[in-house]
């Protein structure tokens, strides 16, 4: 019995550990998007859609202006955008539907988990679009892999502010006593010496 516990303890962690791998995907959603040029000329309501590699495209139906910043709550009907995987990321792109040659592309690029630094990661293509994603679920991770070190130092700071005054309150309170023990001290012997003399 005593070998077994530890061997169930190690195959129980790993079995939670892929269970938690296949369970937690993390939901992206499109916070806000602008985007600088459309590509389609003759069509003046361009459809633009985000598309992760080998999955279904995503319209974005409200995004049809030029240099206007779209704000999204994220539970729009066609969100979330994508699912990411554990610490993997995914290729993903913004088209414009092109009804005469292949559509065009915004910009295609890896959407990787870790990217999304308190929980926001921003993409921006010079002349083509400026665009903010969340993901909370994302955060858990980093939070849990590396604590950022600027959320540290101020601690520690406030830590050492904190030593070094009660160090000081305790000197103070040390002196204090010492000073009024001495006080007492010779008021009691100034007190006891005369009256021992005659
Ligand atoms: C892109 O959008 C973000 C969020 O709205 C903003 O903070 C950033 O300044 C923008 N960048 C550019 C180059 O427009």
């Amino acid at each position: 019995m005593r070998k077994i516990q530890p061997r169930l303890l190690l195959i129980s962690c790993i079995l939670l550990r892929s269970i938690s791998g296949i369970f937690s995907s993390r939901s992206v959603i499109l916070s806000s998007i602008e985007i600088f040029n459309t590509h389609e000329l003759l069509s003046p309501k361009p459809i633009i859609y985000f598309q992760c590699h080998g999955e279904k495209k995503i319209i974005l139906p409200d995004v049809k202006e030029k240099h206007i910043v779209y704000k999204f709550k994220g539970v729009e009907s066609w969100q979330p955008l994508a699912e990411l995987p554990d610490k993997k990321c995914k290729r993903c792109g913004l088209y414009e539907s092109d009804s005469v040659k292949s559509d065009d592309i915004f910009d295609e690029w890896e959407l990787c988990p870790d990217e999304f630094l308190d929980g926001n990661c921003i993409h921006y293509k010079e002349k083509e679009f400026n665009s903010t994603f969340t993901c909370t679920e994302c955060i858990t991770i980093i939070g849990a892999a590396k604590p950022s070190p600027k959320a540290d130092s101020p601690n520690k700071k406030l830590n050492l502010a904190m030593a070094i005054l009660l160090g000081v309150l305790t000197i103070l309170l040390v002196a204090v006593g010492t000073f009024g023990m001495y006080k007492y001290w010779q008021r009691g012997g100034e007190g006891t010496a005369p009256s021992k003399i005659p």
